[in-house]
């Protein structure tokens, strides 16, 4: 079993909504998803020119919150999957970092998937 570490607490996370999460640089690392009880975790890369996907912090998401969106050419994904059904890379995926809740806080992998896996 891998090392993990605490993400967040999951009261943090806006259901129905997204936030942007670990920050470097000028740029969050993650993209978070929260749906009720269930949080998706992506890289914050999209696979057409691997670049972050949101249109300003923590909006990574469609008007109707039912897909996440990259905005620099507006592929489009799904949220449980990250399968990009709309946009330049159709038929790529984002990468998923795993993650789990317990206690009220979500745990990832301390060490977070390659893009390059
Ligand atoms: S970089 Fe995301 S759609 Fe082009």
């Amino acid at each position: 079993m891998c090392d993990e570490r605490v993400l967040c607490e999951l009261d943090d996370l806006p259901d129905g909504g997204s936030r942007g999460l670990l920050r470097e640089g000028l740029d969050d690392k993650l993209c978070v998803v929260r749906q009720g009880g269930e949080v998706f975790v992506w890289l914050n890369d999209c696979p057409h020119e691997h670049r972050p996907m949101e249109y300003r912090q923590d909006r990574f998401l469609s008007g109707d919150g039912q897909h996440i969106v990259c905005y620099a050419h507006s592929a489009h994904f799904d949220i449980r999957t990250g399968y990009c059904f709309a946009g330049p890379c159709t038929g790529q995926h984002l990468t998923k970092v795993p993650a789990r809740i317990e206690n009220g806080k979500v745990w990832i992998p301390a060490e977070l998937p390659s893009i390059f896996d």
